[in-house]
């Protein structure tokens, strides 16, 4: 998924650095976890995984991706409505129930009428977010997993992972720039092709593994992990404005919304790490008060945070490396039409807790 700030293609590079200081151990905590590859990784790797982030989408992500241990069976569903697959013999049980999703009847509900062009043609700015096809099939598809699991049709490991395909295939047919911030005004050819529910990932593992949908602050007293991984926001830019469509969907709570996108109120979801002030405030009581052996901070040379107040903070704590390297990376403007590439370096600091 395109997220701001996604790590996917440097895991191995944060792992051969972390691995290079001897920065291991059996348990893992991703706080603030976004698209959750970071904790995928990990997981993948044996650890016994935890993460948080404030965002609900992060939170049906981790359910799916992290918490789950084993690919779905759909068996009370598949039985009930006497699904089958019509395309593979081979086909899973959630490409089964993704088959038989592409095909139920349209839905006009909350995305159709707020962020569609037919949906909305009497505002002044008609939104163009999905096509109007692609928004009665979310509504279709979104209303139909909740009342599966209302009549008890789907497990709730299997709602999430329905609700993570969801997420993950929208992002393949919003007309957007990668963020929701704004919308183009004429149609990417992506937006225009029929939305099709696609299969996430399964990752099987025996372990028990622990997500939260939360303020990190507010976990920080109940916390005791090998390794304590931050990767907060690193500039002025919230995340819930530039997603605030992908929280909808997942939320799908029908939000007072307002302005030309339709964004939701988001009061209760400001980072306080979208402020340099708070940020070296709030990572301090992170530091402070969390039990760990090691603390990474992610971080990157655009970040709002000075390196030298960074350092100066966390040496309190314990010994505290630097590791940088250079990175390419897409960089929207501010409203999120147009991209240029950048080199920035990405930061590393590892802090060992004194004993
Ligand atoms: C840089 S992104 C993380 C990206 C993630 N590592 C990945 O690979 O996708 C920062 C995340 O922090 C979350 N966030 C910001 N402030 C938070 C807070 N106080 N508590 C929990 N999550 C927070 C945002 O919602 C966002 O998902």
């Amino acid at each position: 998924m395109r997220y701001i700030g996604n790590k996917e293609n440097i895991l191995d590079k944060i792992f051969s650095i972390l691995s290079k200081h001897g920065v291991s151990g059996n348990s893992f905590f991703d706080f603030f976890s976004g698209t959750t590859n970071v904790a995928k990784f990990y997981k993948k790797k044996g650890y016994e995984v935890h993460c948080s982030d404030v965002m609900y989408m992060s939170y049906c992500l981790q359910k799916a991706y992290i918490e789950n241990g084993e690919e779905p069976q759909f068996k009370t569903l598949i039985q009930t409505l006497e699904m089958s697959a019509n395309g593979s013999l081979f086909a899973t049980p959630l490409e089964i129930v993704l088959e038989y999703l592409n095909e139920i009847p349209d839905v006009a509900g909350f995305i159709y009428n707020n962020y569609t062009p037919s949906g909305t043609k009497d505002l002044a700015q008609p939104r163009m977010y999905f096509s109007d096809e692609n928004g009665l099939r979310i509504d279709a598809i979104r209303t139909q997993i909740e009342d599966w699991k209302n009549s008890a049709l789907i497990t709730t490991s299997e709602y999430f992972i329905l609700l993570a395909c969801l997420i993950e295939t929208i992002s393949f047919y919003a007309n957007v720039a990668g963020v929701y911030a704004a919308f183009h005004k004429k149609w990417d050819p992506r937006a225009v092709k029929r939305l099709n529910m696609r299969p996430i990932e399964i990752i099987p593992n025996a372990k028990s593994h622990y997500v939260h949908c939360a303020n990190s602050l507010d976990l920080v007293n109940d916390i005791n992990v090998d390794i304590l991984y931050l990767d907060p926001p690193y500039n002025e830019r919230q995340y819930l404005p530039n997603y605030h469509l992908v929280e909808t969907i997942a939320a799908y709570d029908s939000p007072n919304i307002r302005g030309v996108t339709g964004m939701r109120d988001y009061g209760n979801k400001k980072s306080s790490f979208c402020n340099a002030k708070t940020a070296i405030r709030d990572l301090e009581y992170i530091a402070s008060n969390a039990k760990f052996k090691y603390l990474v901070l992610s971080y990157n040379s655009e970040g709002i945070m000075p390196q030298k107040q960074i350092i100066s903070m966390l040496s309190k704590y314990g010994n505290v490396v630097l590791e940088e390297f250079e990175y390419l990376r897409f960089k929207s403007n501010n409203n999120g039409l147009a991209k240029t590439k950048k080199h920035i370096n990405e930061q590393l600091y590892i802090l060992t807790k004194y004993e």
